[in-house]
């Protein structure tokens, strides 16, 4: 049996990720390492938590022993390492933050990896997952490569470029068997509503107004969470030792283009006139250092793995779209409490 680590397994892609291992991989024994911050939620799994090859380990990887303990008692033969601070405005605000877990968590988890292996790197394997946004901020043209520069302009993307070239340090210096990607924006079920679309849909559903940063011309390239989640078993089990993967949805919009794409889909679902959740658009003070544009050259993965996205942008937005408005406990319950406080803070000034 293969004793594999998840970490941060409760977040928004951790949780559509071992869902993923847990059902695909019955001869596996997924451990799902997560310290259950904001962002981190049990329901995400609710449909697996019984699951005999699932085990749910509350911790935090910033915790140097508690990661050395873990790793001796369980000798784990691969990790799949998720867990972060992962949103840019809250980076803006507290980067210490995502220094201690982005950079500190991945060199615990890279040493307790090193010390247990112990030079026996047969069978191991160490996948860092990380983001497009490390290359920095591109004009109209271009694409990023794995071979882009890169260029980080916002604490949360420096703070993932700093592990990415600690990953890729032991390595180097240890010959850690370690492989990479840096994927584009995610979408889909279970996403926590401060990112862009789950806010936009859970503030037209209450009404709210829709706070669009600057003009709105900022462009992101949009990729469906499972298609992520099957990019990151590709990689994972035939990812060649030492290598990077770009992963990207080949599906760029601009911010004020998606938020107008919303609307529409809410104003059918529902039964609301056309053009009034339009209506809520509102522009507000953009976000500092904001970058323009983000888009993934895709070809690497798709040549050598055989992996391209499955779903059509329409077709992802409306199930988003619709999980959400199944799921409005989900919703409820993530946004009670601390939410309203970080809400208020973050969009009164804007
Ligand atoms: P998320 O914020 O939804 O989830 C992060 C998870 O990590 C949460 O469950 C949280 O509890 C856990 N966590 C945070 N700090 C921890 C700590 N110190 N110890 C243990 N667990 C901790 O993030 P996400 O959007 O699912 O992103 C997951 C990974 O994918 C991140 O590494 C992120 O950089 C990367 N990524 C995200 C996107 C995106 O669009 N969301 C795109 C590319 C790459
Ligand atoms: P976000 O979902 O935070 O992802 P990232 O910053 O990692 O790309 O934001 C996506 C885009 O949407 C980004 O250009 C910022 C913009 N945005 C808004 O216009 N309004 C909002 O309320 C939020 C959260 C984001």
């Amino acid at each position: 049996m293969k004793k594999i680590l998840i970490t941060g397994g409760a977040g928004f892609i951790g949780s559509h990720v071992v869902r993923r291992f847990v059902k695909k991989y019955p001869e596996y024994k997924i451990f799902n390492l997560d310290a259950l911050t904001y962002a981190g939620n049990l329901e995400n799994l609710s449909d697996i938590k019984n699951e005999p090859n699932h085990r749910f380990v509350k911790g935090d990887i910033t915790d140097q022993k508690f990661i050395e303990g873990l790793f001796n008692e369980y000798d784990f033969n691969g990790v799949v390492h998720l867990a972060a601070e992962s949103h840019v405005d809250r980076s803006i605000t507290n980067p210490m933050e995502f220094i201690m877990t982005n950079i500190v968590g991945t060199v615990n988890l890279l040493n307790a990896a090193r010390n247990c292996w112990k030079e026996n790197f047969e069978g191991k394997r160490f996948y860092h997952i990380s983001t497009d946004e490390v290359y920095g901020s591109l004009g109209d043209e271009g694409f990023f490569t794995e071979t882009t520069p890169y260029d980080p302009q916002s604490p949360y993307s420096a703070s993932k470029a700093s592990s990415d070239h600690l990953v890729r340090a032991y390595h180097n210096t240890y010959k850690l068997p370690v492989v990479l990607s840096n994927c584009s924006n995610n979408y889909g079920p279970n996403q926590f509503p401060e990112k862009l679309i789950p806010l936009i849909i859970h503030n037209i559903e209450n009404n709210k107004p829709l706070p669009v940063y600057g003009k709105g011309l900022n462009i992101r390239d949009w990729l469906y969470v499972e298609d992520h989640a099957a990019a990151i078993d590709l990689i994972f089990h035939k990812g060649a030792d030492g290598e990077t993967y770009n992963i990207g949805g080949n599906n760029e919009w601009r911010n004020i283009d998606i938020v107008k794409k919303i609307c529409s889909v809410m104003d059918q679902k529902l039964n609301r006139e056309t053009g009034t959740s339009e209506k809520l658009i509102t522009y507000v003070k953009d976000r500092a250092g904001h970058d323009m544009r983000y888009a993934i050259n895709a070809t690497k993965i798709k040549n050598e793995l055989g992996w391209e996205p499955s779903l059509q942008f329409e077709e992802g937005i409306e199930k988003t779209v619709d999980w959400y408005l199944a799921n409005k406990e989900w919703l409820q319950n993530v946004t009670s409490g601390d939410y309203q406080k970080y809400y208020e803070k973050m969009y009164r000034d804007r």
